[in-house]
């Protein structure tokens, strides 16, 4: 197992600013991006460059912007490609309503443009434009579909614009965009190097070829997690059991349908982890016995038929208990006494840390878009409100995360006692 990279380089943002008033206030932005430590490299739309001073930029981000694919010198110096690979981050600010629909579309008809869909770095908006712009249904479908697109949108505020109305539309303040991204970057970063295994969604233990005992995940919860792992910087192996869900970009996606199976994926990958997390709600028993054809009725009103079950290994147990082992974490799904039980479910199961969610309460847990769980560790218990499962992923796995690199501290410290 690998101990956790340090990961030294600043963090690095494309800035890319679009041609409205608002780019005025990106001189700012720089310099609020830079003195929260991150290194700045800014492209300008054409238009961009009639709004701000292309010589303000440089001297506050320190280097020379750029706004053509055409600088031969630029591209010598570091070609688009390289610079779309070279960002942790990509910012557009100030985001035009024209800007948004040639992003939405997937136009790469200038630098920044082609630059955002070379890049797999995340990528950030902060829109700015007339209040009627922005609430006219075009943007407003423009906007969802960058959503959908994994794009992340902060703002617009609302108040006072440039052209004396007053609503939505005002680009945040310098000040809040840097928070904002220089923080989804710090977590981004916190799992930069680590190994993650996670399991979601359910099993299926087949009694003949067209009936099967199983349960409601739908996996959602477990691919959020995986996604915000991936987010974080971790490399990333999900066994999902059999859901409707796509495969999430640059994770390694093995597909099971039984608990035996998701044993032998799991059994195949641990060895490489440095974290496991179990989310899958795997079937407690499968039947005794497979039946190769479809099972007839008896033909007799009223008449009985019993099945037999037997209990399928505990995957997360039996890799908790085993040594060496990952750092492991469980899920816990209960319908009464959640804390208390999901407290003994960590300790006899031997994980070092388990998330328990109430799935007595329809609105979450099992096939639901929120969640509201309890992360219970050796070290005390955070209690997350209901939010969305994406946003409960990324919660857990700063915990997580935290958790594994106080581990890792300790194991270090205690080797160097023993030497
Ligand atoms: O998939 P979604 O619709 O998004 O729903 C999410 C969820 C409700 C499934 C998820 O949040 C959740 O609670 N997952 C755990 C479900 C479960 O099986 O809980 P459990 O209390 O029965 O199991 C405890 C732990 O043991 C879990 O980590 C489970 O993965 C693991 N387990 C259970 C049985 C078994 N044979 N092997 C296991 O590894």
């Amino acid at each position: 197992m690998s101990a956790m990279q340090s990961d030294t380089h600043l963090m690095r943002i494309l800035l890319g600013i679009g041609g409205g008033i608002a780019a005025y206030k990106t001189p700012s932005l720089v310099r609020d991006m830079r003195s929260r430590g991150a290194e700045i490299a800014v492209v300008l739309t054409e238009n961009a460059r009639r709004f701000v001073a292309e010589t303000a930029l440089q001297a506050v981000s320190g280097r020379k912007p750029r706004s053509t694919l055409w600088d031969a010198d630029a591209e010598a110096a570091m070609g688009h490609i390289e610079l779309a690979r070279w960002a942790d981050a990509v910012l557009i600010a100030p985001a035009t309503a024209n800007l948004l629909a040639r992003l939405a579309a997937g136009l790469a008809d200038d630098l920044l443009t082609t630059a955002r869909l070379a890049t797999t770095a995340p990528v950030y908006v902060a829109p700015a434009m007339n209040t009627r712009m922005w609430l006219h249904p075009a943007t407003q479908r423009n906007v969802e579909c960058l959503r959908a697109d994994g794009v992340t949108v902060l703002g617009p505020a609302d108040g006072e614009q440039a052209c004396g109305e007053f609503g939505p539309g005002r680009m945040l303040a310098p000040e809040q965009i840097a928070d904002a991204v220089v923080a989804a970057l710090r977590t981004q970063r916190v799992l930069a190097g680590v190994r993650v295994l996670v399991t979601a969604g359910p099993t299926r233990e087949f009694l003949d070829p067209v009936r099967f005992i199983s349960n409601r995940s739908s996996g959602r919860q477990g691919f959020a997690l995986a996604e915000a792992a991936r987010d974080a910087g971790a490399q990333v192996t999900l066994v999902a059991g059999p859901v409707q869900l796509p495969a999430p970009a640059g994770i390694d996606r093995i597909d099971v349908v039984s608990a035996e199976k998701m044993k032998a994926a799991v059994a195949t990958h641990v060895h490489t982890a440095d974290i496991f997390v179990s989310v899958a709600a795997v079937a407690d028993y499968r039947p005794t016995e497979f039946y190769a054809q479809k099972l007839k009725k008896s033909g007799r009103n009223g008449s009985e038929m019993h099945v037999l079950l037997e209990e399928n290994d505990d995957i997360v147990g039996s890799i908790a208990t085993a040594e060496p082992r990952p750092f492991v974490v469980g899920f816990a799904a209960e319908t009464q006494n959640a804390l208390a039980y999901g407290r003994e479910k960590r300790l006899r199961k031997n994980m070092d840390a388990i998330v328990v969610n109430d799935v007595s309460d329809q609105a979450i847990g099992f096939d639901s878009a929120d969640n509201a769980v309890t992360l219970i560790h050796d070290g005390g218990e955070v209690a997350l409100q209901k939010m969305p499962k994406a946003a409960i992923a990324r919660r857990l796995i700063e915990e997580i995360a935290a958790l594994y690199a106080a581990r890792a501290a300790r194991k270090h410290t205690a080797r160097k006692r023993d030497r």
